[in-house]
């Protein structure tokens, strides 16, 4: 098979290595790609944004599949405009993609569906928002509606604060349009999972669970940002939390989506908070997580294009996915000044270290080659996964990994899957003798 993958960002990069070792894959493309990405496929200089030309790249390639990474584009509504011209692309359609696109469609979705989510108002002018404030506790989580790219969300603690939010994104437009409409919500307290599927809209294949750092600093401080890493390990959700999540959250949604008229096809992000009292969605992505897909993805031993392809043709309830029972571990190393704008084109040294350790791999993201030297591109540089028989193992060598790396300005979390730590400091996670599926045991394979 052709398959062509769309992004140029960690989660693109896993994607194109575990598609690479797909006995079904023939010829494996990117666009944009990165880096690390040109190692596994041809890179193809085509932007995101423009649809028209992504489709004449599929024909021009004859593209059997195409995998999208990111939201832009399927919020833009890529899938449409792919399966128009009969080509095949794995991503929710655009009015599906709204539970990504609209934080209000989302929430009016939940509420519909009777979807277990926390309490909100949703405001359409300034004023009605600072009505709609006081009838909130603090700490109150203000968002604004549209995509945002992981700064839509301001968890205020005060009223000052969440004046000033509100006046940001609803009268100075610091998000332009996405701020211009919002959602006021109570905030929640628990730990929380990312939650992955893959469906066609009836058949699920859940992926194994997996928990983000979204805040830039240890401990979780300072301010939120795509994800500075994260882990993957069966022991983040007991059984029943699995069952739960399934029952109240991802079949509901679904089921939704299906009456409605809006069949969800593709990878579902569900992020939850786990509170005392079950499962919280948080808010649906409508593809893999970055850096989520990275420990996911290093954990599957399943045939992922096969997967794929049995996900484009509606077969999804029929098969099971293999995954590794080790955890695996991602940490995300940024350049200096993210989240906001960062300083690039720093030369980067060490990686050849990195991969002769054994059991970590690179996971680029805003790198580029000039002049055979590698050199930092984005705010989010690389991520350096790791996997071995047991969390803390699985950290060590990821941070093992980190040790060998430089470049100016670099900077991480030095507590990525720390909290799990505390919790069973030295006991090697619970294997559940079954299937993330919940209904085969794990095969081992
Ligand atoms: P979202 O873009 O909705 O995922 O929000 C980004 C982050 O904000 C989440 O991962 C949480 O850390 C935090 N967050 C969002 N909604 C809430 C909430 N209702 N209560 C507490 N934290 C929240
Ligand atoms: N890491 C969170 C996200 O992909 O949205």
């Amino acid at each position: 098979m052709k398959l062509l993958v769309l992004g140029s960002g960690g989660r693109e990069h896993a994607l194109a290595w575990k598609l690479h070792e797909s006995q079904k894959m023939d010829e494996l493309y990117c666009a944009p790609g990165n880096a690390g990405i040109a190692q596994e496929a041809e890179c193809c200089p085509v932007d995101l944004s423009n649809s028209k030309a992504l489709v004449e790249l599929a024909k021009a390639l004859h593209a059997d599949l195409t995998i999208v990474g990111p939201e832009a584009p399927l919020v833009a509504g890529i899938v449409d405009d792919f399966e128009r011209e009969g080509l095949g692309i794995i991503g929710p359609s655009k009015s599906a993609a709204r539970l990504e696109g609209s934080k209000i469609f989302a929430k009016e979705f939940m509420r519909r569906h009777t979807i277990p989510t926390a309490r909100f108002e949703v405001a359409e002018k300034y004023e009605d928002a600072v009505k709609a404030l006081a009838r909130f506790s603090l700490p109150v989580v203000l968002k604004a509606d549209g995509l945002a790219a992981g700064k839509g969300v301001r968890i205020a603690r005060d009223p000052m604060e969440a004046a000033q939010a509100l006046e940001d994104l609803m009268l100075h437009r610091t998000l332009g349009s996405a701020g211009e409409r919002v959602v006021i919500e109570e905030c929640l307290r628990g730990e929380e999972t990312s939650f992955i599927v893959l469906t066609d809209g009836r058949g699920i294949l859940p992926l194994v669970p997996t928990q983000d750092h979204k805040a830039l600093l240890d401990g979780d401080q300072g301010p939120n940002t795509g994800g500075m890493g994260a882990y993957s390990d069966d022991s983040l959700l007991s059984e029943s939390q699995y069952d739960d999540i399934i029952r109240s959250i991802v079949a509901p949604t679904l089921a939704g989506m299906e009456m409605e008229g809006t069949r969800y096809r593709g990878f579902l992000y569900f992020g939850l908070m786990m509170t005392p009292s079950g499962p919280m969605l948080l808010e649906y992505n409508v593809r893999l997580g970055d850096p989520e897909a990275q420990p996911i993805l290093m954990r599957l031993r399943s045939d992922l294009a096969d997967l794929l392809v049995t996900m484009r043709d509606g077969q999804l309830a029929s098969v099971d996915a293999h995954w590794s029972p080790n955890p695996a571990v991602c940490v995300v190393l940024a350049s200096k000044g993210y989240p906001g704008t960062s300083e690039i084109g720093k030369p980067i040294t060490g990686y050849e270290a990195v991969e002769a350790l054994g059991g970590v791999k690179i996971f680029h993201a805003g790198t580029r080659v000039q002049d055979h030297h590698l050199l930092t591109s984005g705010g989010r540089v690389m991520g350096i996964t790791a996997t071995a028989e047991d969390l803390p193992a699985a950290i060590q060598r990821a941070y093992a990994g980190v040790s060998k790396l430089q470049f100016e300005g670099m900077h991480y979390r030095k507590d990525i899957g720390a909290k799990a730590l505390q919790k069973a400091p030295t006991v090697t996670p619970t294997r559940r003798a079954r299937s993330p599926r919940g209904e085969r045991p794990v095969s081992g394979k």
